[in-house]
């Protein structure tokens, strides 16, 4: 066989493989969300590394601590997907997964915290200064205080904001007592970007599965 026929062959191989794995094995829709390989719902469906859960026909991602977040949407050709950031406590400056110190995910899982999202770290303590975070009257935290219903209870507290950059710990958006109680977040916000054009969610990435040919 000429060099040029096998490669056309293992090629085809390769596609054949892909396609079979990637449409055998995707998980039924979750409401009315796709669920696209690898992420699985089931031992049975998708590759159970990619675990995400469908609760009463809402798709959730779990975190390390064991709290669901909503899935809002996914993007199986750039391996992401947005979660929505917990709601936060009427009338408080509470974040609902606070007692679990926020966002952390299971670092031995192959997904991580991408590096779109913008954060906003709300009624923090004054020893978080100086770290790197915009805490000045312009920070785009004080609109979210100002102009949304969530964010009314963080009202007068310190507040900051910071781009979620590779410079930082991709598992986690940490809050605690004492630190920050509350915290929400945009995807891909550009600087100078309208309050009415935010778009609130957390991007997660992962790791795509490694094609084995067995
Ligand atoms: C803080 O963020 C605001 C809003 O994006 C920006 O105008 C300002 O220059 C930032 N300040 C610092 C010190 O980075
Ligand atoms: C802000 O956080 C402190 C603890 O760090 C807490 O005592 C206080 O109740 C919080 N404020 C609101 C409005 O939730
Ligand atoms: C997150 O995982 C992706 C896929 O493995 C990787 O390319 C990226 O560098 C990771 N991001 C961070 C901030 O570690």
């Amino acid at each position: 066989m000429s060099t040029f026929v096998s490669m056309l062959l293992m090629f085809l191989v390769i596609i054949l493989v892909t396609q079979v794995s990637a449409n055998n094995n995707a998980c039924p829709k979750c409401g009315d969300i796709e669920v696209p390989y690898p992420l699985s719902t089931d031992d049975n469906c998708g590759d159970p590394k990619y675990r995400v859960y469908c609760n009463d026909g809402i798709l959730e991602f779990m975190s390390a601590g064991g709290f669901y977040y909503k899935i809002l949407s996914i993007d199986p050709s750039a391996y992401k997907l947005i979660i929505s950031p917990p709601s936060i406590q009427a009338n408080t400056c509470y974040s609902s997964d606070l007692p679990l110190g926020g966002l952390r995910l299971d670092q031995n899982l192959p997904f991580n915290v991408s590096t779109h999202n913008t954060v906003m770290l709300l009624n923090c303590s004054d020893s978080i200064l100086p770290s790197p975070l915009n805490c000045t009257a312009a920070s785009i935290c004080r609109q979210f205080e100002e102009k949304s219903e969530e964010g009314s209870g963080c009202r007068n507290t310190l507040c900051c904001h910071y781009l979620k950059d590779s410079a930082m710990t991709s598992h986690m958006i940490r809050v605690r007592v004492g630190g920050c109680t509350a915290y929400t977040c945009l995807v891909n916000w550009r600087s100078g970007a309208s309050f009415d054009s935010w778009d609130y969610g957390i991007e997660l990435q992962w790791v795509p599965p490694q094609l084995t040919l067995v």
